[in-house]
């Protein structure tokens, strides 16, 4: 069998023409494809607005600043996440609380939260950062809850489950980063992720006055929509209205977007069918399939499970050419994270952390493929 990896992006031959198009065109980048991107994005996650940016970090980084963090920011978050999830509020001046995960939904556990915020004086933190952790739509409409009863903004860290959605108390489908609950959704476009481009990332939003924030720190802050009578007189003006950066995404890979998003909803269903023959699989053995990977609207980013002698098992697949993955080391076990807040203790996440292993789910996994992953992960434990 050849390699199998844990993730791998789908190229299409209309992936490749519609690149090529764009190389023989006017723009590289601040073209056309870009808005194309964000407006056919925001209709894919029914969110109002859209903003592309060189990629989820920078989307996170741009929300935090839109949002207000600075240095007397504190922020919760989970620590079963991806670093930039976090490190978005340091780069602002903040500070991060981590709060322990729900070990079915391995999301963040809006019970601990709604604690930790009620055992603390009013204005102690000023957002939550839930995570739609491996393709699981979080219940934002719980966070959103607690988030107005203690002044909070949220920002979604969609970047696992774009075409996720959760069913609301209205019995209504609520699609991951649709900006009905939290105040900004943020996406990546890494490979491994559902669409790919490389790198790339999206801010979702209902928020107009966020969204011409975004526009403007994305680009350096300039703002071209100057007055008309200005603009008259001296056709070249633009005005410089923030501190801002560059983080805009190019055009080519804008384009490559667009065409990822046309087959992102088969993609979607594969991978949901990916997940129920693993999920079959694995029915009456000793491996453990977190009550999220059960769920409709999960978008299996990635499929966890969770297992004993985890190393051995890892290092046995990869002998037989399956490469599985880890995700992810806790943050506040980390170097930088254990330097700057001391020794911390979340045994949830811990105890996640030492039983986890992300099994291969790409659309393109093949039947046969996933079959002789299964059999071997059975046989290892016969
Ligand atoms: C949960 C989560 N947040 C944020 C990011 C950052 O995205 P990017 O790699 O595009 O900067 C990632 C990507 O790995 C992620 O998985």
């Amino acid at each position: 069998m050849k390699k199998i990896n844990y993730s791998k992006q789908s190229i299409s031959e209309q992936d490749i023409q519609s690149v090529v198009e764009v190389l023989k065109d006017d723009f590289l980048t601040q073209g056309p494809k870009v808005l194309n991107f964000e407006k056919k994005f925001a209709n894919y996650v029914e969110s109002k607005y859209a903003v592309s940016v060189s990629n989820g970090t920078a989307a996170l980084h741009l929300s935090a600043i839109a949002l207000g963090v600075n240095h007397k920011s504190k922020v919760i978050t989970s620590p079963i996440t991806f670093v930039a999830s976090a490190n978005c509020i340091h780069y602002c001046g903040g500070k991060i609380e981590f709060c322990d995960i729900d070990p079915e939904t391995l999301c963040l556990d809006v019970q601990l939260v709604k604690n930790k915020l009620e055992s603390s004086p009013k204005g102690t933190y000023q957002g939550i950062i839930p995570i739609d952790y491996a393709g699981y739509p979080v219940d934002l409409e719980a966070f959103r809850e607690l988030a107005n009863e203690h002044d909070l903004w949220i920002i979604e860290d969609s970047c696992h489950a774009p075409g996720g959605f959760f069913i609301d108390s209205k019995r209504e489908e609520q699609k991951c980063g649709n900006g009905n609950f939290a105040d900004v959704g943020i996406f990546s476009f890494h490979p491994v992720k559902h669409i790919a481009c490389g790198e790339g990332g999206m801010i979702t939003t209902n928020n107009e006055k966020i969204y011409n924030k975004l526009l403007k720190l994305r680009s350096h802050g300039i703002n071209k929509n100057i007055d008309q009578k200005l603009k008259k007189e001296k056709g070249w003006y633009y005005e410089i209205e923030t501190l801002g950066y560059n983080y805009r995404m190019a055009d080519i890979l804008c384009a490559l977007g667009i065409s990822q998003l046309d087959i992102a909803f088969e993609n979607i269903k594969k991978r949901r069918l990916i997940a129920s023959r693993y999920i079959n699989a694995f029915k009456n053995t000793l491996i453990k399939v977190p009550f999220a990977n059960n769920q409709k609207g999960h978008a299996y980013h990635l499929f966890v499970i969770k297992i004993h002698n985890r190393l051995e098992l890892y290092n046995y697949l990869k002998e037989n050419n399956i490469f599985c993955q880890v995700h992810y080391i806790p943050l506040h076990i980390s170097n930088y994270y254990k330097e700057k807040y001391g020794q911390q203790s979340f045994p949830i996440a811990e105890d996640y952390y030492n039983k986890c292993l992300s099994l291969p789910m790409y659309p393109d996994l093949k039947v046969k493929e996933q079959e002789y992953v299964i059999n071997k992960i059975i046989s290892f434990y016969e």
